[in-house]
């Protein structure tokens, strides 16, 4: 294991960090971090703007890795690596963060570490608590993805279940936008949903009940919007009734995921930034219990989108020898679990 610089710039985070391998702790893995969120930049477009997120990872990355050097009281040339996300997520903003990284490499000669950013939030319960072993269940579960997979290795994944429509966050998102809360929305939504009534609002639970663990959430949207049009129930109740439709169909997906799981998985993990949310982990607390496993989940500050993901991600990688050639190619899309057979009725929006 190694000193490496991790960056992140897939979606609307830009961040930058220095990530040593060989800490044993999680304050000794993190030499320095830092993270500029594009918020406001987007907050009047009520989503993430490709174009606008481009520019500023542009104008942002540089200065940025220069200070997180600086921070961690290294020089580029102390560095053993340079990981930086090659996929998959808004391609614009990869090629600033991959393109960035192929020049610094090539400038001081270090080797690229091209990683997937779903590898990143798949890992980086590993970097919160170093006694984490492989294989573990994990539930990824972010903006862009929600998927069940066991994780054996490091490049060693099996998918157990995918969304065959929106992923959890999304469904956060657009909740929070139908309530007019802004964005990004699922922190809100917990918010607002502390002061809510879970059962005030009837909802449904898309497949809950079904064999197989898949999600979907597109339903549950349509509903959310529906109960919010019918103007007779208070926000915070329609907030507190969508999180609980949601946990419940996650909670009911999970049990059925870890009765299909192989023999030996350490651990339940969550990664991802919906793991951010408190009233998952409780519930999802409740369920590795009844199933003799602990739940591992990251601090929150490292389920959203962060560069030391990355960085350990890539530390992973190098420490096994894994590097890539400088023409490494930016992936817009890019699944952990190749072989994963599509799933029945994917792709179908509500
Ligand atoms: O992993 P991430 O930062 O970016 C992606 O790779 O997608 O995840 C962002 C997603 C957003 O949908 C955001 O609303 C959701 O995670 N999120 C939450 C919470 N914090 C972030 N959802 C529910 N509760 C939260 N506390
Ligand atoms: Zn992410």
């Amino acid at each position: 294991m190694a000193l490496i610089l991790g960056i992140e710039s897939s979606c609307d985070e830009t961040a930058a960090a220095v990530i040593d391998g060989n800490g044993t702790t999680l304050a000794a893995r993190i030499v320095a971090q830092r993270i500029a969120s594009q918020d406001e930049e987007h907050r009047p477009y009520g989503g993430v703007v490709p174009e606008i997120a481009a520019r500023a990872h542009v104008e942002v990355l540089g200065p940025m890795i220069e200070a997180v050097l600086a921070d961690a009281g290294l020089g580029l040339d102390d560095v053993d690596a340079i990981a930086a996300t090659a996929g998959p997520g808004l391609i614009g903003g990869v090629m600033v963060g991959l393109i960035t990284a192929k020049a610094l490499a090539m400038a001081a000669d270090k080797p690229l570490v091209a990683v997937n950013h779903l590898e990143g939030h798949a890992l980086s319960p590993r970097l919160a608590d170093p006694a984490l072993a492989y294989p573990y269940l994990l539930l990824l579960v972010s903006g862009g993805h929600c998927q069940i997979l066991e994780v054996a290795g490091v490049g060693q994944y099996r998918r157990l279940a995918t969304t065959i429509d929106d992923a959890l966050g999304e469904a956060f998102d657009k909740t929070a936008k139908i309530l007019g809360l802004g964005y990004p929305g699922g922190p809100a939504v917990e918010r607002l949903a502390r002061e809510g009534n879970p059962k005030a609002v009837p909802l449904p639970r898309p497949l809950v009940g079904s064999g197989e663990p898949h999600f979907s959430f597109a339903g549950l949207k349509s509903a959310v919007m529906r109960a919010k049009d019918a103007g007779v129930h208070a926000d915070a109740d329609i907030a507190a009734s969508f999180q609980q439709a949601a946990l419940d169909c996650v909670v009911d997906r999970t049990r059925i995921a870890l009765g299909a799981a192989s023999p030996g998985m350490t651990a339940l993990v969550v990664a991802g930034g919906v793991a951010a949310n408190a009233a998952l982990r409780g519930a999802l607390e409740a369920l590795a219990q009844g199933h003799g496993l602990p739940l591992v989940a990251p601090p929150p500050k490292l389920c959203t989108d962060n560069a030391a993901m990355i960085g350990w991600a890539g530390a992973e990688r190098f420490a096994l020898g894994y590097t890539d050639p400088l023409d490494v190619a930016a992936r817009p899309r890019w699944p952990l679990d190749d072989n994963a057979a599509p799933v029945r009725g994917a792709g179908v929006k509500a």
